[in-house]
């Protein structure tokens, strides 16, 4: 039996690239992560962003760069996002629920890869906020244990509850099938707030200048013989950490030309 189409419903759009949110996890009432379906066919470096987005009002896609979260090997494909309460996109995305569909544009492109850099000794992810997105695909790529002896990572924040999500990735790492056990022995996190008391207190950068990030953590200060640098942060952020490498002999790096340090800025919409 045929069953005649209902004239009155409502043609269905396809969403073109379209993925089904598997999972949503809200740190805080600023923050949040969320997983999706990944397209069979999707090939991307762990440290790379995407576009993506939700349908707007007027049918065009409302679309932000977004550094993947996950590394190249997971299944899913995962993200990490601020709320901006009037915030174009993340007004709306905050509210995802599994089942949920996320508009995924599957061109990914970027700087903060591993290709982009010289060999090295110790490789240093620089971040604040959510800037942490790149580095939780890169703590868990097998690549960054196969060419680095040491892998540091430093997140900056203003509050606690914002370094949870950190604190949530680091606790996995020990556990990860893939990376675990290189980890344990390569891998530290370096975690500072600036407007709320905890362990650590400061801005990486004073840290740095300071030499007190060096010396908490036994290491000799920056040098580009043996240190490569990926940053990802505010402009500001940003904006510092150039000056205080490239003061110290760093050249930023691309994928045509790899050097000794390379920087993106962290989604900020
Ligand atoms: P601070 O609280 O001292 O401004 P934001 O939320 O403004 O993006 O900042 C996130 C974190 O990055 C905060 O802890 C903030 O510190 C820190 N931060 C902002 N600007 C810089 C900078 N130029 N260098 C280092 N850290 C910075």
């Amino acid at each position: 039996m045929t069953v005649a189409p209902d004239p009155a419903a409502a043609p269905v759009q396809p969403m073109p690239d379209a993925q089904t949110v598997l999972s949503v996890r809200h740190w805080d009432d600023r923050l949040f992560s969320f997983r999706v379906t990944r397209p069979s066919s999707f090939r991307f470096r762990s440290g790379e962003f995407v576009m993506i987005g939700l349908p707007g009002e007027t049918g065009k896609p409302i679309l932000r760069a977004y550094s993947i979260a996950s590394p190249f090997w997971d299944e899913e494909l995962e993200f990490y996002s601020i709320k901006v309460p009037d915030g174009p996109l993340t007004s709306r995305l905050q509210k995802i629920k599994v089942g949920d569909q996320v508009i995924v544009r599957t061109k990914p492109t970027g700087t903060l890869v591993i290709d982009a850099l010289l060999p090295g000794k110790r490789l240093w992810m620089i971040s604040t906020g959510t800037g942490v997105a790149p580095f939780a695909s890169l703590m868990r790529e097998p690549e960054t244990y196969e060419k680095f002896d040491s892998v540091i990572l430093t997140q900056t924040c203003r509050l606690r509850s914002e370094l949870d999500y950190g604190d949530d990735l680091e606790r996995r790492l020990a556990e990860d099938p893939l990376v675990g056990e290189d980890a344990a022995v390569k891998f530290r996190r370096y975690a500072t707030t600036t407007r709320e008391t905890s362990d650590r207190m400061g801005r990486v950068t004073d840290l740095i200048e300071s030499g007190k990030l060096f010396a908490d953590l036994g290491v000799p200060p920056l040098d580009p013989a043996h240190d490569r640098v990926m940053i990802c942060g505010s402009m500001a952020l940003n904006l510092d950490m150039k000056r205080i490498l490239e003061a110290r002999g760093f050249t930023e790096g691309a994928n045509s030309k790899p050097g000794e340090y390379v920087v993106e800025r962290a989604f900020v919409d």
